[in-house]
């Protein structure tokens, strides 16, 4: 049991803490969100907002009741409206800020009219699933005063920043190759929260398109580039019709040619076995100089006994990407910095992506100008 003392100095810091705590928020000026889809990702994204100063929740709003009365129940504090229809949150005077976490197919329609509807919009990843519809959103994006950011959160994290940096300041010499890979040892929940949606390319984008997405814009992060060419192979080989009616892959691989002359190589299947050697994701970046591994942040010189090198300083504990991503949303809306994805970064990436599915699909090399996106 503590001593009095003890407890009575914990009180007393406690108190010094709250009062901290309170001249922060009284600091911050209050911004007003509401969240669009309360599945898995807008339940994570609404514990990051209620970790931040002064964001006050108005509403929630999903078509399933359960994650309605889990998204209310997280979001108590704030007495939210609840609602099915995401159009009522957009009519709501009272909201400034909307994030929307819906399936893929669904963001488009839903950040153009939250932006004509005068709000600061969080969109997921994939911002769009096809062409021309995120050349649409990319135009109001770019005309409206309102913020916009997609959730490539792996952009928020300062070491990639630090790596990033770095190439640019010669630590590779001249960039030439990049070879990156995400494999798992098992396929997707076939039951899961997202299955409704997930195994539907058209509604999730494809697999490449909603989750190697976060992969291909750190290669575009990294390089400082866009892909001119893309090439590649795949579809489904181990999970045929599972769950049925399956059409997204489960495996693929992926060449680029860069708009700066760097070539990428890509693989990203669901069916690498936990005790294969060479499994999970890495990214490795290939120059004239030597070669860098963006997990680690060693860079390994060219030559023969070369030590490899700290290229920048991997924070212990892992920093929490996804609460500085809404932070600097957040902040951006109070005219404090810019977030590091905006529509820009948003579009380009998710347009990488679809590139390289859209040579899959059609065994031929596809171009970047076939996209037909003034970006
Ligand atoms: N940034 C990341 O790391 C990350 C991680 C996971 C998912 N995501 C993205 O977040 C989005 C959602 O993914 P998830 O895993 O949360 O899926 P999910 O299926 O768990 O959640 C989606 C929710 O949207 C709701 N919804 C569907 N149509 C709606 C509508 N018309 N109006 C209101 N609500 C509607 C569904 O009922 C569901 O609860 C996807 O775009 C996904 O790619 C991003």
């Amino acid at each position: 049991m503590s001593s009095p003392s003890v407890t009575r100095r914990h009180v007393f810091l406690g108190s010094l803490a709250a009062a901290a705590a309170s001249k922060v928020q009284a600091q911050e000026s209050e911004i007003r969100v509401a969240f669009i889809g309360t599945g898995g990702r807008g339940g994570s994204l609404i514990r990051s907002t209620l970790a931040q100063p002064a964001a006050k929740v108005m509403a929630v709003c999903d078509l399933k009741g359960d994650r309605l009365d889990r998204a209310a129940t997280t979001t108590a504090r704030d007495k939210p409206k609840t609602t099915r229809d995401w159009k009522e949150v957009l009519s709501m005077a009272d909201v400034d800020a909307v994030y929307i976490a819906t399936p893929c197919d669904l963001h488009v329609e839903m950040a153009i009219a939250a932006l004509e509807a005068g709000k600061h919009v969080y969109c997921e990843k994939p911002i769009g699933i096809q062409p021309a519809e995120i050349g649409r959103l990319l135009e109001v994006a770019r005309k409206s005063s309102k913020v916009f950011v997609t959730g490539q959160q792996m952009r928020s994290l300062t070491y990639r920043a630090a790596l990033v940096e770095k190439i640019r300041e010669g630590l590779l010499g001249e960039v030439m190759m990049v070879k990156a890979q995400r494999h798992s040892s098992d396929d997707l929940n076939h039951q899961g929260g997202s299955s409704d949606w997930f195994f539907d390319a058209r509604r999730s984008g494809d697999v490449l398109v909603e989750q190697s997405v976060h992969n291909l814009d750190q290669i575009n992060w990294l390089i400082g580039s866009r892909p001119a060419f893309a090439s590649g192979f795949g579809g489904v080989m181990k999970w045929k019709d599972q769950p049925p009616g399956r059409t997204s892959m489960d495996g693929y691989t992926l060449s680029y040619e860069y708009a700066n002359g760097v070539k990428v190589s890509y693989t990203n299947v669901f069916f690498h076995p936990a005790g294969l050697p060479g499994g999970g994701a890495y990214t490795y970046i290939y120059g004239t100089k030597g070669a860098l591994d963006c997990d680690s942040c060693l860079f390994y010189p060219e030559g023969r006994g070369a030590q490899p090198i700290e290229a920048a300083k991997k924070p212990q504990p892992a920093e929490n990407m996804n609460e500085k991503h809404v932070e600097a949303f957040l902040n951006q809306i109070r005219g404090k910095g810019k977030a590091p994805a905006g529509i820009e970064e948003g579009a380009t990436g998710a347009l990488t992506a679809i590139l390289g599915r859209e040579a899959i699909y059609n065994k031929r090399v596809m171009r970047w100008v076939d996209l037909g996106v003034n970006i």
